[in-house]
């Protein structure tokens, strides 16, 4: 009996979805729908992602523990004073980067890290500035823009001691990052799949959109944990950007030099 509820209850809540689909969208509307419910549902990259998440979550305690810091589990933006329209912007919640992807993405990066500031743009609770540390870099710049998440970054940051760590010039800002100016150096950008795609057009023409102001190399890293087809055809209708590697979870681009 309850089984057939849940069912009722879902085919309720399915209909009324369509019905919603069908008054914003019309029939492409539905069809939109439709396509994102098989999507989370039966892609096997997105079954893929889930069936690891378990393992993942370990290792990411595993990681807070050893180092006494707060970087795991998920955090809905609504829960840390995001309203409205800002979370459907920032998709939605805080996860914390897969450690192996991050760092098999920086493998990708053939530069002499000493020369090079890394933004993470949506950097949560840090987990992304945490593992830049690992590497040389000239210094380390993290900007989130939920308070509460910013405040726990600079908090993993005051603590986080890591015998093998490389850089200690590492902080984050509380800011939007339509509104963030990176410093005028060599930069590293990270998205950890942060934003919608208008978001990342305006940051990323921000940053490779000013020829002759701020002359330097740039490289974008970006990061979904599912598959970066989700926002692939989103990066290559982006000017200025040539894709040097792309695997399943991460592509690196170099930017045109500007
Ligand atoms: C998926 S989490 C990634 C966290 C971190 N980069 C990491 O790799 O562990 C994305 C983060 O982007 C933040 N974010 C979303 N939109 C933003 C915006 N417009 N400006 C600044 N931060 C934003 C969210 O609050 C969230 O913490």
């Amino acid at each position: 009996m309850r089984r057939f509820r849940r069912l009722v209850s879902r085919a309720n809540g399915a209909a009324g979805a369509c019905a919603l689909a069908w008054r914003e969208g019309g029939i492409g509307g539905v069809r939109r729908l439709v396509e994102d419910a098989a999507y989370w549902r039966l892609h096997p990259r997105v079954r893929e992602w889930r069936a690891q998440l378990p393992h993942q979550e370990a290792i990411d305690d595993a990681f807070d523990k050893r180092f006494g810091v707060d970087t795991a589990g998920e955090v809905p933006l609504a829960e840390v004073g995001i309203s409205g329209s800002d979370v459907e912007r920032g998709h939605g919640r805080y996860r914390p980067v897969w450690t192996s992807v991050f760092h098999e993405a920086m493998s990708t990066l053939a530069i002499r890290f000493e020369r090079f500031t890394f933004i993470d743009y949506g950097s949560g609770k840090g987990k992304a500035l945490l593992l830049a540390s690992e590497y040389p870099f000239d210094q380390i710049i993290g900007v989130e823009f939920a308070r509460l998440l910013h405040d726990i970054a600079a908090q993993n940051i005051r603590q986080y001691a890591s015998p093998t760590m490389r850089c200690k010039a590492m902080r984050s800002e509380c800011a939007d990052a339509l509104d963030f100016v990176p410093p005028p150096r060599p930069l590293v950008c990270f998205f950890f799949n942060p934003f919608d795609d208008a978001t990342m057009d305006a940051v990323i023409a921000g940053l490779v959109g000013h020829p002759r102001k701020h002359p330097r190399e740039i490289f974008v890293v970006y990061c979904n944990m599912r598959d970066v087809k989700e926002h692939l055809d989103a990066f290559r209708r982006r000017p200025g950007l040539e894709l040097i590697a792309q695997r399943p979870r991460f592509l690196t681009f170099r930017a045109a030099l500007t």
